[in-house]
């Protein structure tokens, strides 16, 4: 028993070591999926963030333009001269730069960029964007372009329609957008001693949008998805290693269950073989001495002793089968049974020969209809029909036998039947015809060791077949069993 308790261990080691590995890779891919799925709401948040910057870049850009378009298209705008709002000495070369109203009030010409620079100037806190208008060929001094700018200047005159970008200012992270400005008739009247055409582009606008909100924004919105999806990993993890500890402790039950079952079994299988072994040695003996005592005292003791002793003979005979019998049946099932391709009419064939005695005797006829290859022993194969064959042989009504013997083949399988027009069994014993030591009738008429059916149904189900009967008393019987496709 020692050693069968150690060859069992490797088995359901392996068998752990396959449902870790499964576990593992079931803790991977859900840990992979998680992770794309953050990764890929990490960009769809961060292109979101970049579209809604983006479009306040535009709004705002596309103001401070109404705002020049409108001052460029009016000239520029007359303003009360005041100390924050000098008159431009970038102006001086047009004569009416600064005028007066009847009344005496000085007024001065203001053009479309210092107003745009006054406004942004004074009110960036309330934007929190800064604007900026600048050329390679600045008129003023302190419109010169930053880095950034000089390269999208440059990129203008190669014919660019716009530059956006992230990128940082001072430090800060911000979006910056820029397009050209080109220019028109009306900005010649202030720029066109600087040698421009129309056409050519005179400058550019840029804005740039503080980031900092956005991505304070974007990290808590990052945050919480973040810790969603964690927790919900968490719990995968969780559920995972519930669910598979839970399996492994079923398997173990399962797996215990079956050797027992199994050692059960073989434990049954051995008894049978060895009580019928250690029988048959006292049971030869016997034989031998009734059989000694009918050839010296046959008709010397009487007529009730010659009865007892033929009694005696044809019990042991019986005994002898039946031993035989059983042996066959705890056989069977040992090892598992080889799918070969057997021709099933030459095997019906042969077992009609080996019981042409028999058929012969009671004036039988036996028919073969469709009779297909079939995935079985052929050995296997004869037992069955003999079986049944003999089944039918004992069991004819008054007027002549006919058996058929057919098999269809199926969509799962090969359906056999075997047909008789013998006296039929009642159906109340359909079931317990099949049983071990199951007959009916235990008889002189009807001999037979009762182990016959039960052992075509152990055979049949050795193959995950079924077997069954169809029948009602005098009306003959069908015995039906199953084989499954051969590539089962
Ligand atoms: C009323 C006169 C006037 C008109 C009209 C005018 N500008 Fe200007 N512009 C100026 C002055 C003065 C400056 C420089 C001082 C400043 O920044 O205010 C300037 C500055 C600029 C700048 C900034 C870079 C630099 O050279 O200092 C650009 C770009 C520019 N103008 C483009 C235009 C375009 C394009 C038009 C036509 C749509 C136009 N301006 C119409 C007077 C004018």
């Amino acid at each position: 028993m020692n050693n069968r308790i150690e060859t069992e261990l490797p088995d359901s080691r392996k068998h752990r070591a396959k449902a870790k590995r499964y576990l593992w890779s079931l803790v991977f891919s859900w840990t992979l999926l998680l992770v794309a799925l953050l990764s890929w709401d990490f960009i769809s948040i961060q292109s979101n963030m970049e579209a809604l910057a983006l479009k306040a870049a535009r709004a705002n850009f596309n103001k401070d333009q109404a705002f020049r378009h409108w001052a460029a298209g009016h000239g520029g705008v007359y303003v009360p001269a005041t100390e924050s709002t000098p008159p431009n000495p970038h102006l001086t070369h047009l004569p009416e730069r600064d005028i007066r109203t009847p009344s005496g009030r000085a007024l001065t010409l203001m053009n479309p960029a210092y107003m745009v620079r006054q406004l942004n100037e004074e009110y960036a806190e309330w934007f929190g964007v800064q604007g900026h208008i600048t050329s390679t060929k600045v008129l003023r001094p302190g419109n010169e372009p930053d880095q950034w700018e000089r390269l999208a200047l440059a990129s203008f005159e190669r014919g660019e329609k716009e530059v956006v970008a992230f990128s940082e200012i001072d430090g800060e992270p911000y979006l910056r957008l820029m397009q050209p400005m080109i220019t028109k008739q009306r900005c010649l009247k202030c720029h066109g001693f600087q040698g421009y055409q129309v056409g050519d582009v005179r400058g550019g606008v840029s804005v740039s949008i503080p980031l900092a909100t956005y991505l304070q924004q974007r990290n808590a919105t990052l945050l919480r998805d973040g810790v969603s999806l964690g927790t919900l990993w968490l719990l995968g993890i969780i559920g995972m290693l519930v669910v598979s500890r839970r399996l492994e402790r079923d398997e173990i039950q399962r797996r215990e269950a079956e050797r027992l079952l199994r050692r059960a079994n073989e434990d049954l299988d051995q008894y049978a073989q060895i009580a019928s072994h250690q029988l048959q040695e006292p049971l030869r003996l016997i034989t031998s001495y009734t059989q000694l005592l009918r050839q010296r005292y046959q008709h010397r003791l009487g007529k009730d002793a010659d009865d007892y002793i033929r009694y005696a003979v044809s019990g042991t005979a019986r005994m002898q089968q039946l031993i035989e019998d059983l042996l066959r049946y705890s056989r069977l099932g040992s090892k598992q049974p080889r799918l070969l391709p057997t021709d099933s009419r030459l095997v019906a064939d042969q077992v009609c020969d080996e019981l042409a005695e028999e058929i012969r005797e009671k004036g039988t006829e036996v028919k073969l209809g469709q009779m297909p290859i079939v995935p079985i022993e052929p050995q296997h194969l004869a037992i069955l029909f003999r079986y049944l064959l003999e089944n039918a042989l004992k069991f004819h009504a008054e007027h002549p036998l006919v058996i058929r013997i057919e098999c269809r083949q199926e969509k799962n399988g090969f359906h056999f039947m075997v047909r008789d027009n013998g006296i039929g069994i009642d159906p109340a014993y359909h079931q317990r015809i099949f049983r071990l030591f199951g007959q009916l009738h235990g008889d002189e008429a009807f001999p037979g060791t009762g182990i016959g059916l039960a052992h075509c149904r152990k055979l049949v189900e050795l193959y995950r077949g079924r077997i069954w009967v169809e029948s009602s008393l005098g009306a003959g019987a069908i015995f039906h069993f199953t084989l499954p496709p051969a590539a089962a």
